[in-house]
């Protein structure tokens, strides 16, 4: 056996230790899950290849974490299991799963589907929770397995964990377990506090609410908002319902609901391995739009008698499987650090990274948000740092990661963010009190240029079907435009002079900017990229003047009196109009030929106000909650949209409902954005 094996496997289990240390017992992980389960599983590819390396005290032999000196220790009555971790994120995990229950289960290739139960995997801290004749006695963490943590005081402050149970009759004794954890919108709103209060922010919700259970003090985890979901049992003396004849996992979580406890409503209970496939994928394209984190989904034997046949396995049952997604965060390199500005002259840093999968792309730069971010998140170049992407959010580097904690390498000097605007030498200046740097240069400086016409060319605004950021680059760096309204000047003929431009492109983007010119109003305000103004707001100011001249010439106090438009975003347009060069390019974009239909006053205007869906593409596919298909349709097309069959990038929305399938995975790959019923009753009401 190579020296070089035994090596890796002493550093492989020296870091595991440490890590699990941090992660199970201090509640202060270094790392990503993802990257603790890579280290594992490189460590038991080790060892399984070479047995002799295998030692007692390896993390691979034994259930890891330890009891805090503070906290009593528990005994549990039923060790509180692991459970089995499919870490192939396709579907072939699911497959894979079953295929191990029907073999175990001495299933025939054409014995019925095996049923299983279907639910989320919940990222938080596992509690086992002791009622005795119906009333919380006692609450423990998970600990290693066989002995936890008394938290008893704590779990009380959990106002979702019920203190007695409803309904009866109720058994003598009945261990529920479950997960405490945290809901991302409490996070963000905690750590909005701390921020308010100059204290330091939180990670992630998990390590949060791991954190906040295991208090010593009572007091500080009231103060944390904490929840909870039921998915299992403990200890049970005496509850019939056990050992009824057909008694399944789905209806123990019925009556584990009706005893007053939360139970996921997103749990289903499906049939073979097309089901978990199913509900995999159900729950992936729903995952960002949950309310709380997971890291995959749980499968579980329904039958509570098939579950007794197959039993354990030392640390797991046999009859579950967790089915993981593809991490949200991942390690990688920090090569650099770029600065980029803005339609708004807003300065951002950008982290330039050594390409990783994450989230399901590849990320090679993540934004830092601001200098203070930067700051505080103390990452620097060279350094080993976490990406995160969950969803269509923007990659962000979440923190600097340690596998060895220790100094530096070598001397980096601390980033600081330039005095000059990158692109064009502007002065930047820091809002007096504010976080974000600008560029002082507006319309002068290129960056804020190029950005500016892409917004006024975008698919809301003006919708120029082929100005796209190459296109923008050659214009403004050839100083073929210096201003909004040049564009309209832009001939066949200059246009077919530029890079990758044939005469054909050249003409149609002649056409599309001759198309733009009829729009609406809204449309207009938004393409002028009015700092504060979005599509609501344009909307809103749209129908409130009726016409762009008493948009400019609207008082701050005349703004305030429409809906939704606060000082802030008032101040913003009074500011924006009261700049002669603005007012011009609207004038010199009137010139050139831009037109809507203007109205008199807000009644006119609401009257004619365009149907929230006009213009749109719509395709609707797999089951909607609560709308047929047909009445989605009716809906739609009666808010003056179009309902197509099939997703091209014609597709404004696609709507999915459950069992989704191929034109949501089109969708996907096109870019189209995708809603469920509850986006498209919004959109449906004018608020998308
Ligand atoms: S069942 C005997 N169901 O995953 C099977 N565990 O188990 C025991 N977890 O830390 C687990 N969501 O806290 C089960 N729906 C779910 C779960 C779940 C999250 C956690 C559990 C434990 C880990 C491994």
């Amino acid at each position: 056996m190579p020296a070089e094996a035994r090596g890796r496997a002493i550093a492989l289990r020296a870091l595991l230790h440490h890590h699990a240390h941090r992660y199970y017992v201090l509640d202060a992980p270094e790392i990503p899950d993802a990257e603790y389960d890579r280290l594992f599983q490189e460590l038991q590819a080790l060892e399984a290849a070479h047995p002799e390396l295998r030692t007692a005290d390896s993390p691979t032999q034994r259930v890891l974490g330890r009891v805090l000196d503070g906290l009593a220790p528990v005994r549990h009555a039923v060790p509180m299991l692991s459970i089995q971790t499919e870490t192939d994120t396709s579907a072939a995990g699911a497959e894979a799963f079953d295929a191990r229950v029907r073999r175990e289960l001495e299933l025939a290739d054409d014995a019925p589907p095996v049923e299983y139960a279907a639910e989320l995997k919940y990222d938080g801290l596992a509690i086992n929770l002791r009622y005795e004749a119906g009333v919380l006695v006692l609450a423990a963490t998970r600990g290693d397995g066989e002995t936890g943590e008394d938290v008893t005081q704590n779990i009380r402050t959990i106002g979702q964990i019920p203190l007695r149970l409803q309904g009866g009759p109720v058994p003598p004794v009945l261990e529920i377990r479950g997960e405490v954890y945290m809901r991302r919108d409490d996070f963000e709103r905690l750590n909005e506090l701390q921020r308010e209060k100059g204290e330091k922010t939180y990670i992630n919700p998990r390590n949060t609410a791991a954190g906040a259970v295991r208090q010593l003090d009572p007091a500080m985890t009231a103060s944390r908002p904490l929840s909870f979901f039921a998915y299992g049992l403990g200890a049970v003396q005496d509850w019939g319902f056990l050992v009824e004849a057909g008694a399944t996992h789905g209806a123990l979580l019925d009556a584990l609901a009706a005893f007053g406890l939360p139970v996921s409503p997103d749990r289903r209970v499906v049939r073979g391995a097309e089901g978990l496939v199913a509900f995999h994928r159900y729950v992936e394209a729903r995952r960002d739009a949950l309310p709380f984190d997971i890291d995959g989904v749980v499968y579980k034997v329904n039958s509570l008698e098939l579950q007794r046949r197959m039993g354990f396995k030392t640390r797991e049952p046999r009859w579950a499987v967790a089915h993981k997604y593809p991490a949200q965060e991942q390690v990688t390199r920090l090569n650099g650090i770029e600065v980029q500005v803005g339609r708004t002259g807003k300065l951002t840093p950008v982290a330039k990274l050594e390409p990783v999968f994450v989230g399901g792309t590849t990320v090679s730069n993540a934004t830092l948000h601001n200098i203070f971010e930067l700051r505080r998140k103390g990452v620097r170049i060279g350094d080993q740092v976490i990406v995160r992407r969950a969803g269509d959010v923007i990659p962000e580097v979440v923190g600097r990661y340690v596998e060895a904690p220790g100094p530096r390498p070598a001397y980096v000097p601390n980033f600081h963010m330039p005095r000059q605007c990158p692109v064009c030498g502007s002065q930047v200046q820091r809002e007096k009190g504010g976080i974000d740097h600008r560029c002082t240069g507006g319309l002068f400086c290129a960056a804020q240029r190029k950005q500016a016409l892409l917004h006024f060319a975008g698919r809301r605004a003006m919708d120029i079907e082929g100005l796209g950021d190459k296109l923008v680059d050659q214009l403004v760096d050839g100083g073929f435009i210096r201003t909004l309204p040049e564009l309209y000047k832009l001939g066949v003929a200059k246009l077919a002079g530029l890079e990758r431009m044939a005469d054909k492109s050249a003409a149609n983007l002649v056409a599309a900017l001759e198309k733009s010119k009829t729009t609406t109003l809204a449309r207009f305000l938004y393409a002028l990229g009015i700092r504060q103004v979005g599509e609501a707001t344009a909307k809103d100011l749209a129908r409130h003047f009726g016409s762009i001249d008493r948009v400019m010439d609207a008082s701050v106090e005349q703004l305030l009196e429409v809906n939704d438009v606060g000082p802030v975003v008032a101040t913003s347009i009074h500011t924006f109009f009261a700049q002669p060069h603005n007012r011009e390019v609207v004038e010199q974009l009137r010139a050139a030929g831009l037109n809507w239909a203007e109205h008199e006053g807000a009644a006119a205007a609401a009257a004619a106000a365009p149907l929230p869906l006009a213009g749109k593409t719509l395709v609707l596919t797999g089951t909607l909650p609560e709308l047929s298909r047909d009445e989605a349709k009716a809906l739609i097309e009666a808010a003056g949209g179009k309902v197509a069959g099939s997703v091209s990038k014609k597709t404004h929305f696609v709507v999915a409902g459950e069992e989704a399938g191929s034109k949501l995975d089109k969708a996907r790959e096109l870019g189209v954005p995708v809603l469920d019923e509850e986006g498209l009753r919004r959109l449906l009401a004018g608020a998308g």
